[in-house]
C-alpha cells in the first residue's frame, strides 16, 4: 500500500517522501516554521503564522510537507493559498483572475541542499495549476539566495523588486516577487 495523500516525490531510496498536509500535521508544521523558518532574511510574525497554518484545518491554507522515515516530525513544508492578492502583476486581461501564492517555505537545516525545497515548491505549483490557476506568486528577501535558487529551479522568474524596509530590516532591505506562469 502507498503512503496516504502522497505527492509524487521521493528521495534517497524512499526514506524521504512528500505528502499533502492535513489538520493533524499543524503542530509539526508550526514547530518546523518557528524553529527553523526565521533567519536574517525571513521574518515570521507568530500570530500571523499561527493563523495561516491553523487554516489548513478549514482548507483555506494548503500545504505540502516532506517527511523522513529516519526522523520524527517533518523535515520540510511549503504552504500556499488561492486568491487575488497580486492583481498588479497579473498579465494583461487576467487582472481579476484568481491566482496562487506561496506563503511559507522551510526545510530543516539537516536536509537543505538536497532539492527537497524545490520538490515541495514544484508540488505546490502543480497542485495549483492542476486546479486551473495559470499564475503562482512568491515573495522573498531579495538577498535570500537559497530561496531564489529554489524558486528558479521550480520554474519561477522575477517580476518585481522593491524597497521594503518595514518587513526586511537586513541587507538590501528589498523584496523580490517571483512568478510561475502556465504558458499557452
Ligand atoms: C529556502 C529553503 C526552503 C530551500 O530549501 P532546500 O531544500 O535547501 O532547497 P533546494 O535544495 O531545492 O535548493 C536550494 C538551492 O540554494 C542553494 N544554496 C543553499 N545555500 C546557499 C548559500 N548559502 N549560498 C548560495 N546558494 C545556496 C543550493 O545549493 C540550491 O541551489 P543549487 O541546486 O543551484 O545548488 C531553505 O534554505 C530554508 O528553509 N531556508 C530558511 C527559511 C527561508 O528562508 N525560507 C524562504 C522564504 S521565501
Amino acid at each position: 500500500m502507498g503512503i496516504p495523500d502522497a505527492i509524487d516525490f521521493v528521495r534517497e531510496g524512499g526514506s524521504i517522501f512528500g505528502v499533502f498536509a492535513a489538520e493533524r500535521h499543524i503542530p509539526d508544521i508550526e514547530n518546523l516554521l518557528f524553529e527553523h523558518g526565521s533567519n536574517e532574511w525571513n521574518h515570521l510574525p507568530e500570530d500571523d503564522v499561527r493563523r495561516h497554518v491553523g487554516a489548513i484545518a478549514s482548507g483555506n491554507t494548503l500545504a505540502v510537507i516532506a517527511a523522513s522515515s529516519k526522523v520524527d516530525g517533518i523535515i520540510g513544508v511549503v504552504t500556499y493559498e488561492l486568491g487575488h492578492k497580486y492583481p498588479q502583476y497579473q498579465p494583461e486581461g487576467r487582472r481579476d483572475s484568481e491566482h496562487g501564492y506561496i506563503a511559507e517555505a522551510v526545510v530543516h537545516p539537516d536536509f537543505t541542499g538536497r532539492d527537497i525545497g524545490t520538490a515541495l515548491l514544484s508540488s505546490a505549483i502543480r497542485d495549483l495549476t492542476e486546479a486551473g490557476l495559470r499564475e503562482v506568486y512568491a515573495k522573498r528577501h531579495a538577498d535570500n539566495i537559497p530561496s531564489k535558487r529554489m524558486m528558479e529551479k521550480a520554474g519561477m522568474v522575477i517580476v518585481d523588486e522593491f524597497a521594503d524596509p518595514e518587513i526586511r530590516p537586513t541587507g538590501s532591505r528589498r523584496t523580490a516577487v517571483m512568478r510561475f506562469v502556465v504558458e499557452g
